[in-house]
């Protein structure tokens, strides 16, 4: 039985460091509750705060999901990250679109957003303490002219759709703390984009609190080295930083196989030494991280089962299918217990 855990709790073991976290949903509160209430002080809602989810039709908003995530929270007396409020993804047409089906002007779309983001981070102000503002609008490109990433957003209002999210946000709860969120933000010459862009929306005196580095990596990918220098290059900025989305996927990137239904001999413990050295260094730099949060809990629910593979199950997480703590958590749980002996 979960309720009658034997191994330490992970948000027990890393209070004086940051929360650790796990994104949600109404189903894996229900079959994760006790896993999440044991170890995890922080939630993000997976997809139902997301502007689809919300609101996808303009007259007509839907909360009753994310109400669910917002209650466990409140009951459980655990932090909660609001996400996300401008992405280019799960993000409905009509909002892009003027009343006779064509391109929605730049005010109506402006004026469109400050109003979901009054709902929306009005309706959770009492939970949610931090959001993910925007999301994602730094360009891949190898091109080293790119820089934001082609959208409806950009677009439509060009590039200060970016600042004004910010201001809206600010606007509906100055307390919350402000996040832009991304993913590949090891990768040296999208940390430099990243850099640049929150670095322009500091000169502006834009409402900006924090960094979110999604952290969808590997057994393989990214380096240590990367990550470290992607954690100091932002901590430059002055800002906090999160983990938002982490998870440590088994297989390279382009590793397209299908044929596994268990883990491969091996890759449990080469994740449990991947899952060390990260916490190691998430641990060196606790007074820029704030939070950690994985993208799930366990292995028996993980968005990688689809992601790039569809169907092919993965094993990212520190809990096994059945939520037993697996290697990487013995490792991981180590990191904190070994720096207090060292105290002494
Ligand atoms: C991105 C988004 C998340 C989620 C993950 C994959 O990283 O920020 O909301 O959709 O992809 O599940």
């Amino acid at each position: 039985m979960e309720s009658m855990r034997e191994e330490e709790s992970l948000k027990a073991l890393y209070k004086d460091a940051f929360h650790i976290g796990a994104a949600v949903n109404p189903l894996t509160i229900d079959s994760q509750r006790s896993l999440l209430a044991y170890h995890f002080n922080s939630l993000t809602a997976e997809n139902e705060m997301k502007f689809s989810s919300l609101h996808p039709e303009e007259n007509l908003y839907t909360f009753e999901n994310a109400d669910v995530i917002a209650a466990f929270a409140r009951e459980q007396g655990m932090a909660l990250r609001g996400h996300t409020l401008v992405w280019h993804n799960q993000t409905p047409d009509w909002l892009f679109e003027n009343e006779t089906g064509g391109k929605a002007e730049r005010d109506l779309l402006l004026e469109r957003l400050r109003s979901h983001i009054q709902t929306v981070v009005g309706r959770y102000k009492d939970v949610i303490y931090c959001w993910d503002v925007v999301n994602e609008v730094i360009s891949d490109e190898n091109d080293e002219s790119a820089f934001l990433r082609p959208s409806k957003w950009l677009d439509i209002v060009g590039e200060d759709f970016i600042a004004k999210a910010f201001e809206f946000a600010h606007e509906a709860d100055p307390q919350a703390l402000l996040f832009y969120n991304d993913y590949n933000e090891s990768n040296p010459h999208k940390r430099e984009r990243i850099y640049r862009l929150v670095r322009s929306l500091l000169d502006q005196g834009v409402p900006i609190h924090g960094v979110g580095l999604q952290a969808h990596w590997n057994l393989y990918d990214p380096t240590l080295d990367d990550m470290r220098a992607a954690i100091e290059r932002y901590a430059q900025l002055g800002l906090q930083l999160q983990l938002t989305e982490l998870d440590v996927s088994v297989f390279r990137f382009d590793d397209r196989r299908t044929d596994l239904t268990r883990p491969e001999k091996g890759m449990l413990e080469l994740q449990a030494e991947r899952y060390e050295s990260i916490f190691r260094l998430l641990y060196e730099y606790r007074e820029h991280i704030s939070a950690v949060t994985f993208w799930g809990a366990a292995d028996d629910y993980t968005w990688l089962d689809h992601f790039p593979v569809r169907g092919r199950k993965n094993w990212p997480f520190l809990f096994d299918e059945s939520h037993a703590p697996k290697p990487a958590y013995e490792r991981v749980a180590q990191i904190p217990k070994r720096a207090a002996m060292e105290k002494k």
